[in-house]
């Protein structure tokens, strides 16, 4: 199907409030962008669904629809885990971080390439990787970039989502996922793993919460080696000690620099014919984003660049597309003040 049709379809199905075809098109409209590699493009509406389908009701949605499935059909439990199950094409060029974090990222990926090498010397390899920092800094990312460069499948669980919906069969339920997901090979990607730590206060769920968190602390330490597990917190200081204790690497993905921003920069307008009017106004501009998110400064930028375009009231693209430094400006100003405003 083309692009047009899928949005077509999409309008069509939003319009009818038909959510199931209308998630079912925005997944195809995913995998269509990632096969025509517009990598950022895909990754912003996947976790734009992911939003969406977080504010529902769990009720056993699947992202991917039943094709995707079929294996989990019949298992409900699993089922209302489940968030997401992906493939990715995803490399490690594609995450911007230090020098420092690559070589941690690479490292990881070497030693689950040369498992049976480091088991014919009892050297367990690294499966667990825990992943933490602000929020757009690319925890999501970098496990689609593990998924992307190991080939396997991913299981995406929303702790979050589970904890806000109903407890009571979760340890069950991650028990299934986890055996599920080694008999496949496939990672499992925790996110939102701070949730464990949250209902601490709650009396009520108290006890449900504890039995979940002895879970997955059972489930690491029987983890089998072949099978990885990435968890995902903008919130460490909420993760209990003993869970933290289990992970065999812990990355944080900071806020960019000034190099990383231009990096940013660089590669979010490459290939395209794209320059800015001012080349020592985007510098000032690049050196106001330091504070702000990758994803903030990405999408400001790619705002900036549709206006820029859509000012020009053409209906042909034009050999060059030129951005106007007062767009992006005014956009990331605005980024500023609300950043401010929260403190
Ligand atoms: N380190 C990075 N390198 C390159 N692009 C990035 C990076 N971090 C974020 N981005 C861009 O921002 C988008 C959102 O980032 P991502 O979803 O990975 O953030 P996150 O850390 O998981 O945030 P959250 O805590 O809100 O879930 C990515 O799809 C990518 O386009
Ligand atoms: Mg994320």
């Amino acid at each position: 199907m083309s692009q047009y049709d899928l949005i077509k379809d999409i309008a069509k199905y939003s319009f009818n409030d038909d959510k199931d075809q209308l998630i079912q098109r925005l997944n195809d409209l995913v995998e269509h962008s990632r096969r025509t590699k517009r990598t950022n493009f895909a990754i912003q509406l996947q976790s734009i669904i992911k939003d969406g389908i977080r504010r529902q009701e769990l009720g056993g949605m699947s992202l991917y629809g039943s094709s995707k499935f079929k294996q989990l059909e019949e298992d409900k439990e699993i089922q209302e885990l489940i968030i997401e199950k992906l493939t990715s094409d995803y490399k490690l060029s594609d995450l911007i971080s230090s020098v420092e974090t690559k070589r941690e990222l690479s490292y990881f990926l070497k030693e689950q390439h040369s498992i049976d090498m480091l088991n014919t010397l009892d050297l367990p390899a690294a499966n667990k990787v825990l992943l933490y920092g602000p929020s757009g800094c690319g925890k999501t990312l970098a496990s689609y970039v593990i998924a992307g460069e190991m080939k396997r499948m991913m299981y995406v669980v929303n702790l979050g989502a589970i904890v806000s919906s109903k407890l009571g069969e979760t340890s069950k339920n991650l028990s299934k996922l986890f055996k599920r997901a080694s008999e496949e090979d496939s990672i499992i990607f925790l996110d939102e793993f701070d949730s464990l730590g949250k209902v601490r206060d709650y009396d009520q769920d108290h006890g449900e919460m504890k039995r979940v968190v002895n879970t997955i602390l059972q489930l690491f330490d029987f983890l089998p080696k072949r099978t990885v597990v990435i968890a995902a917190t903008n919130q460490i200081n909420m993760i209990d000690e003993a869970l933290i204790r289990r992970f065999d690497l812990s990355l944080k993905l900071d806020l960019p620099n000034k190099d990383q921003i231009k990096e940013l920069v660089k590669n979010t307008l490459k290939n395209k014919k794209i320059t800015f009017d001012n080349k020592t106004k985007a510098n000032q501009i690049i050196n106001k984003c330091i504070g702000l998110s990758y994803y903030i400064i990405q999408h400001t930028l790619l705002t900036a660049l549709k206006r820029s375009l859509l000012d020009l009231e053409v209906d042909i693209l034009p050999n060059k597309i030129i951005i106007n430094t007062t767009v992006w400006n005014s956009l990331i100003e605005k980024e500023i003040q609300n950043r401010n405003s929260e403190y």
